[in-house]
């Protein structure tokens, strides 16, 4: 498995991690505890070795299943997790990411996690009741702790980066990025750029759509919340559907599944890139790892980036749209 770094941390990581969200029932319908946890055992048998997860995922649950397997395989992995959505009785999600939730939050993901310390930290969305200023200072002093190595931040702007790393150095934006969510492109990637943070890019293969596995609205479980997604409804399924079959005729030109070809256009945007498509299965897990020896060339990359500009719908609906850039 090849490496990057990411950003000036000293973090090396396999260059395709690995998104545990999905492993949690709580977003993209039920997965298979076991397969899960053999997933997580083959990827460190691969050299996937960059896990991603949350607080948040199931609740705590994820954390909690990554602890089955970090219980024998620590030093393995590079161990990313997040704070700062939190659900109220009513079950909403709210944003805090105040100095003194976050530090008691790290103690709680540690102890899920069964760890002493967490690789990379990340804000999860900004908080606007706190300056930032705030947040990194006191996610600054978890490093000197020694319960943090290094700091990230998600679906930030590129001011916010600015203003977050003058307190403390930042070693990668996760942010949602593929061929075809590329916002970021116009501020927060050139930032990133210029301060020497890496970037990870979540849900590189949109969700799964872009992997052409997903035919139809009806594929989903009534409780998949990419039913709310609008790229995912309506009209905007079936334009997004022609866009997938275009990708697979090109994929099949050369051999190989239109997922790697969302991964590999992706890698191909620059050595700071480490997606981290998200599984719950081992032959999944391997194609998307072996994505990262797929080279494309400038035509082929031209040729996604003119299907890529057939998508229709935004990223998010209008509300989660509001946590995002911030
Ligand atoms: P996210 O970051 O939100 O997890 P993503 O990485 O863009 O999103 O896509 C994840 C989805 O793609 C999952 O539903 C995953 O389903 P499985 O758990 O069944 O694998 C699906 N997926 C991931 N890799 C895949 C692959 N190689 N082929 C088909 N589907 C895949």
């Amino acid at each position: 498995m090849k490496k990057r770094h990411l950003g000036k941390s000293g973090l090396e990581v396999s260059a395709v991690g690995l998104g545990c969200m999905s492993m949690s029932p709580d977003y993209y319908g039920a997965a298979d505890e076991a397969e899960s946890i053999r997933t997580l055992h083959y990827a460190l048998d691969i050299g996937v070795n960059f896990w991603d997860t949350a607080n948040v995922y199931g609740g705590g649950h994820n954390e909690k299943l990554l602890s089955n397997v970090l219980r024998e395989r620590r030093n393995e992995v590079v161990l990313a997790t997040k704070f700062g959505f939190v659900r109220t009785a009513e079950g909403l999600i709210g944003i805090n990411a105040k100095p003194d939730y976050l530090k008691e939050e790290c103690d709680r993901s540690l102890q899920r996690l069964g760890v002493d310390h967490i690789d990379l930290y990340y804000m999860h969305r900004l908080d606007t009741s706190v300056p930032i200023e705030e947040t990194v200072g006191a996610m600054a002093e978890l490093v000197q702790a020694g319960k943090v190595r290094a700091l990230g931040l998600s679906e930030v702007s590129a001011a916010t980066l600015r203003r977050a790393y003058a307190v403390h150095p930042i070693a990668a934006v996760q942010s949602e990025y593929s061929l075809w969510s590329r916002d970021i492109e116009v501020e927060v990637i050139p930032t990133c750029r210029e301060l020497g943070v890496g970037l990870v890019p979540y849900s590189p293969l949109g969700r799964g759509f872009l992997t052409g596995q997903i035919k139809s609205p009806d594929d989903f479980a009534p409780d998949d919340f990419r039913k709310g997604l609008p790229r995912f409804q309506g009209e905007n399924f079936q334009l997004n559907l022609d866009l997938v079959r275009e990708l697979e005729s090109l994929a099949q030109e050369r051999g190989v599944k239109a997922s790697q070809l969302a991964l590999a256009w992706v890698l191909a945007q620059g050595e700071d890139m480490v997606p981290i498509p998200g599984t719950t299965k081992r032959a999944n897990l391997k194609d998307n790892a072996d994505a990262a020896d797929l080279n494309l060339s400038a035509d082929e990359l031209a040729r996604i980036n003119a299907i890529a500009e057939k998508t229709a719908g935004m990223r998010y609906g209008e509300f989660a749209m509001k946590f995002t850039n911030l």
